[in-house]
């Protein structure tokens, strides 16, 4: 069982974690998952999606390493001993380092520019490979076990992947090995600069929009080059990766199935259970592919209480080797350790896919579960309302 990454924009000014942060992987910590999957962390200042994202920099280690001993000790006495695992990030397209957008793109793309991007230059992408590495070793030296160079949701690294509109770069083009070229080399400098983490990756398989990653030219799934790409990854000794699809800002439902949507936004076509069957078969496709690679899909919280039980039989029959949940860890962070208790969920527990969470965060607030968690975080919802917001 894993926590997936869950950002909570609760990070102070500077990028460290606050006592909500805390709070909240404390929970995660006696909750009894074998892996803890940190939230997005941003390598740099201009690449942090919101100005209260998680940064890992120099001046700030030490609080990090502080927070992953007090989860190791919280875990410990109960009996439990996670796997604590970073998502580097560079938010991109979706920059908002001062709460306004600042996109910084791989290359235009028309389904997703409302406003025209700033396209990075490959000097600019040397400079924040430079960032990625440092900071994969400051994460190293604060006790993380394993390193996720993230590449998925639309943010820059799956950018990078699917930029087939950029042009005049070693970057980007036509030919998938030129665009692979910045994520791996990236992936190798960290590798060797963290000696001693697992590195793995959070990995979009399709983005299912067109000039996206893993999509034929209506943008429909197309797994030939994600194969590639695990394929190199797997040459590399990778053994994990979680595997992710859509966009939170194009495509939601894909990425998290909901009963409600975000106010003002339309109920989708599909229904939720065939976006969660598409998460499951499609990351089937991945592990029986590659069964020495431990895979994670994702999209479970909306099976609330059931979830579980779907999660055995996709384990027994081999489709995945891992069951992550996000915003049910939110909403039931003790779900694993009940599991292992009494072997029975609490369905007055689970998420309900209320897409609660997603509103408080899309306005820049801390978060968290506004329905089981109400104290703090449906009181922050009642503040947006009373803004209007
Ligand atoms: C509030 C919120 C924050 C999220 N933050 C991250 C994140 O930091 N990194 C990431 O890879 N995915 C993030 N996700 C996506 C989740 O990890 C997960 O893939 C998604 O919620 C679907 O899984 P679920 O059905 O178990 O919630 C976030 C989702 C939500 C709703
Ligand atoms: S607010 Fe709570 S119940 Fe609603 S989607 Fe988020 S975690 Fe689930």
């Amino acid at each position: 069982m894993v926590v997936q990454p869950m950002e909570g924009y609760d990070s102070d000014g500077m990028g460290s974690p606050s006592d909500l942060t805390k709070r909240r992987y404390l929970r995660f910590a006696e909750g009894g998952s074998g892996i803890i999957w940190f939230e997005a962390v941003s390598v740099c200042r201009e690449g942090r999606s919101n100005p209260h994202q998680l940064w890992l920099n120099k001046n700030n280690a030490d609080h990090f390493a502080r927070l992953n001993d007090d989860i190791r000790k919280t875990a410990g006495r109960l009996g439990f001993d996670p796997l604590l695992i970073i998502q580097l990030t560079h938010s991109g397209r979706y920059s908002k380092p001062e709460g306004k957008a600042e996109p910084l793109a791989a290359a235009p793309n028309p389904v997703l520019d409302r406003d025209k991007p700033y396209i990075l230059t490959d000097d600019d992408l040397k400079r924040i490979r430079d960032q990625y590495v440092v900071t994969s070793k400051l994460a190293a030296r604060s006790g993380f076990d394993a390193i996720d160079l993230k590449a998925c949701h639309g943010y820059l690294m799956i950018d990078l992947l699917a930029a087939k509109g950029r042009i005049n770069s070693i970057y980007g083009g036509e030919e998938p090995e030129k665009r692979f070229r910045f994520f791996l080399g990236t992936f190798d400098r960290m590798k060797d600069e963290a000696s001693g983490s697992v590195m793995t990756t959070r990995l979009n398989i399709s983005d299912l929009y067109p000039g996206g990653f893993g999509v034929d030219d209506k943008g429909n799934p197309d797994f030939s080059e994600p194969v590639m790409l695990v394929d190199e990854l797997g040459s590399r000794g990778v053994h994990l990766i979680n595997i992710s699809m859509g966009s939170p800002y194009y495509n939601a439902y894909v990425t998290r199935p909901f009963d409600t949507p975000l106010p003002g936004q339309p109920v989708p076509d599909e229904h939720p259970v065939a976006g969660v069957m598409n998460m499951i078969n499609n990351t089937a496709l991945f592990q029986k592919r590659f069964p020495d690679i431990y895979f994670t899909g994702s999209a479970w919280s909306y099976l609330r209480h059931y979830a579980p039980n779907v999660g055995a039989a996709v384990i027994k029959n081999g489709s995945a080797a891992l069951i992550g949940f996000g915003r049910n860890s939110f909403a039931y962070p003790s779900m694993t350790a009940d599991l292992i208790k009494t072997g029975r969920t609490d369905p007055a527990k689970v998420c309900i896919a209320c897409s609660g969470c997603t509103r408080l965060i899309r306005n820049m607030r801390p978060g968290g579960c506004v329905i089981r968690d109400r104290s703090i975080y449906g009181a922050e919802l009642k503040k947006l309302i009373a803004d209007g917001k």
